[in-house]
């Protein structure tokens, strides 16, 4: 069967792309053309195929190169540019809109013997004695209705009641999995409505949430929450940063053109989403099975199952529908659900259980967390018996209570959360939660700032911080430090062998022996882990700081943005504003954090200690030949690009043009008739003077 993209096609295309990030020059307009073409294939090979084509770099160089023609010759904008996926306006509102058809659910199953009765009842409703089932996995996300019209993604709706749903259709558009055109009107579909998904990829969840906690918000409960939070959210720039997928499993109306035939393909429920998939849009051919008989559809259930928790998306069954549409229409639907598809629900991730007690924790920032302690209960194979509740913000609103019975959900690989508490089974004698007003551990009396969520102990001496600040700079993502967790630190914190991070690096290691339960082979093994985190990365030890909302993002950020971690501290508010995603909130901590005198007391000591402070990257980009920290200025007549191109070709790579020669100067372009920039520049003595051909073999070395 034919697919999307041939593999000329895709060879084409590939080389299009290179050629294009060597800046040629022509025709804007064909160059526009070439630039959307080689943005889509690469957003499909993205999102669709999960098998990038382009490094994020030259994804990006190639991106920033169309936004800019297109910001040049704004006539050439067309609605359907990658560049328009990105909306301007913050919408105020989500208008209501009606379903061409209406939303439908599905009827459920939950063992071989309901699947059974469903065959049977199929086939009695049907009049054969045989059917194909197709098989697919059920999506835990939030259903969407998306129409295309003429070729064009014209509304993106929400499920609502079924009937009526609302208009998302801006942030539909961030999604990059979803086309905003696709060649429907050369097969002669004028209107086509798509059901499908909207999902959240298991580690953009995660990574997102480690963000969040980093940032002191609560984590989002589960993906299916979050996915359909993102879809109502007012700002389109958010919903494109918290990078949603779609699966489409459903079309449910078509228009043909006068006279057009109907695709091929279009006969069966298989045919039809390999079909959509060929044209470029996100299905789950891959994932899809067709079988002719139920007990093969039932085996395959079982196998299928034991392996969710492999996929990328959170997954909470299977659908299994009467492959042939003739026999879908002839089966028809109930008021709720199609008679035609079912799913089969995989084991509950749920359960109840009651609210024991609740336990306050201090954490690394001094942030006091609720944990409910919960009678211990089996959820998906794993026994729960201790839930966070986040906090304050979140008991009162769940208005959870000690004595209550709480339903428990765990999805996924995602850390257990309360969905609600049981108030029907209330008796009268559960007990408000009662919020500390003292530190658990240090009994400082605790703060709360009016804008956060957390109550916060805020003396850093408090014991259990400096334990968590250790724990946390040692931990895999920061120094990663291994033998060494956190069972090891609070012992050796407990005993006086460690009192601050810098101490890590001066353990008393014959008072470790002495203590006992250490081998000869466990001591040099935590010794080799701690002294190779010297030559750790900076972006490691700035996270590994622990610098409050300051998560592994930032910390690369900041690293990148220095040659050494002593250089942040001159740095304001203002300054740190520039570095991409630092907002005044992050700002601000950072700046205190490297204003105090005890932190810099700190980076003194692991200076001492040998800890490297360098960001060597930097040190080498010149050689390795990434952009960041490096400056450029074109002068003379061009003649194998035009400046504006290339200028918006720099800085997508991370380096900036300045507008004049001087000592921050790193490369001088020179093209024919260069004059007084070039003169200065041979005085000056430090300017890279490069030729437009040198220049192009060092972008194509920029990496
Ligand atoms: S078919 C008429 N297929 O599950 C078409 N639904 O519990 C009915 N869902 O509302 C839907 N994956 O939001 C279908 N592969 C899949 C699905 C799927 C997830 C959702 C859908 C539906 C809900 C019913």
């Amino acid at each position: 069967m034919q697919s999307m993209y041939t593999q000329q096609d895709e060879k084409r295309l590939y080389d299009q792309a290179k050629h294009l990030l060597t800046l040629p020059t022509g025709n804007e307009e064909q160059m526009i053309d070439q630039l959307r073409e080689v943005i889509n294939y690469a957003d499909w090979k993205y999102y669709v195929q999960s098998e990038p084509v382009l490094a994020d770099q030259e994804y990006d160089a190639l991106f920033k190169l169309l936004k800019h023609k297109e910001d040049q010759f704004p006539e050439l904008v067309t609605s359907d540019s990658p560049t328009q996926r990105i909306a301007k306006g913050i919408s105020e509102r989500f208008p209501t809109v009606s379903h061409l058809v209406p939303m439908l659910s599905l009827d459920n199953t939950y063992n071989a013997e309901d699947l059974t009765d469903w065959d049977r009842k199929c086939k009695e409703l049907a009049e054969v004695d045989a059917i194909e089932y197709c098989v697919e996995p059920k999506y835990d996300g939030a259903s969407i209705s998306l129409i295309y019209e003429n070729g064009a993604l014209s509304r993106g709706a929400t499920r609502g009641d079924g009937v009526m749903g609302e208009d998302v259709t801006t942030n539909i558009r961030q999604i990059k999995s979803l086309p905003l055109s696709a060649t429907l009107v050369a097969k002669g579909v004028e209107q086509i409505e798509i059901r499908g998904e909207i999902v959240i990829h298991k580690n953009v969840f995660e990574a997102y949430n480690k963000q969040r906690v980093a940032e002191g918000l609560s984590p989002l409960a589960n993906p299916r929450n979050a996915a359909s939070g993102t879809l109502r959210i007012l700002d389109p720039a958010e919903v494109r940063k918290r990078g949603l997928s779609a699966v489409l499993y459903h079309i449910s109306d078509y228009t043909l053109a006068a006279g057009a035939q109907r695709p091929e393909g279009l006969d069966t429920h298989y045919g039809s989403l390999r079909w959509l998939y060929n044209m470029g849009f996100p299905t789950p051919v891959n994932e899809m099975k067709v079988f002719s008989r139920i007990d093969e559809v039932i085996a395959y259930c079982a196998a299928f199952e034991a392996r969710r928790d492999s996929l990328p998306f959170e997954v909470d069954g299977l659908v299994i529908k009467v492959n042939n549409f003739v026999m879908q229409d002839k089966m028809g639907m109930t008021s709720h659900h199609p008679r035609w598809a079912v799913a089969y629900k995989f084991k509950a991730r749920q359960a109840t259980s009651k609210l024991l007690r609740v336990e306050f924790q201090v954490g690394r920032t001094g942030a006091i967390t609720p944990v409910a302690k919960i009678e211990p209960v089996p959820i998906g194979g794993v026994t729960v018996s201790s839930v966070s509740l986040f906090n304050e913000d979140v008991v009162r609103e769940k208005d959870v209570r000690i004595g209550d019975t709480v339903l428990v959900e765990r999805a996924g690989d995602v850390i257990p959360y309360i969905v609600k508490p049981l108030t029907e089974l209330r008796t009268g004698n559960e007990e408000e939660i009662k919020f500390p007003t003292n530190c658990p551990v240090c009994d400082s009396v605790l703060e709360k700032q009016p804008e956060e969520a957390a109550w916060r102990c805020i003396n850093i001496s408090c014991p259990v911080q400096v334990a968590e600040r250790m724990i946390h700079y040692v931990s895999k993502d920061a120094m990663d430090i291994r033998n060494f967790g956190g069972a090891n630190i609070q012992k050796f914190y407990e005993k006086g062998l460690l009192t601050d991070v810098p101490s890590i690096y001066h353990i008393d290691w014959e008072t470790v022996r002495s203590l006992g339960g250490f081998g000869d082979k466990s001591i040099t093994n935590m010794q080799q882990a701690i002294d190779q985190s010297k030559t750790q990365t900076l972006n490691r030890l700035i996270f590994g700081l622990g610098i409050r909302f300051v998560g592994e993002t930032t910390a690369k950020t900041l690293a990148n943005a220095v040659a050494n971690i002593r250089e942040l501290y001159d740095w304001d508010i203002e300054k740190l504003s520039t570095l991409e995603d630092i907002g005044p909130k992050v700002a601000t901590s950072v700046v205190d954090f490297f204003n105090r005198h005890e932190n810099r007391e700190m980076i003194d000591k692991l200076d001492a200690s040998g800890v490297n402070l360098i960001n060597h990257h930097k040190g080498e980009e010149a050689t390795t030949g990434a952009l960041t920290g490096k400056t450029f200025l074109f002068t003379g007549t061009l003649s194998q690009f035009k400046r504006s191109d290339a200028e918006a070709m720099v800085e997508a790579k991370g380096g900036n043009i300045l507008g004049g020669v001087s000592a921050k100067l790193n490369y001088l372009v020179v093209g024919e008739d260069a004059g007084s920039k070039l003169e200065k520049a041979k005085k000056l003595g430090t300017v890279n003077i490069l030729t437009e051909q040198e220049f192009l073999d060092l972008m194509n070395t920029a990496e």
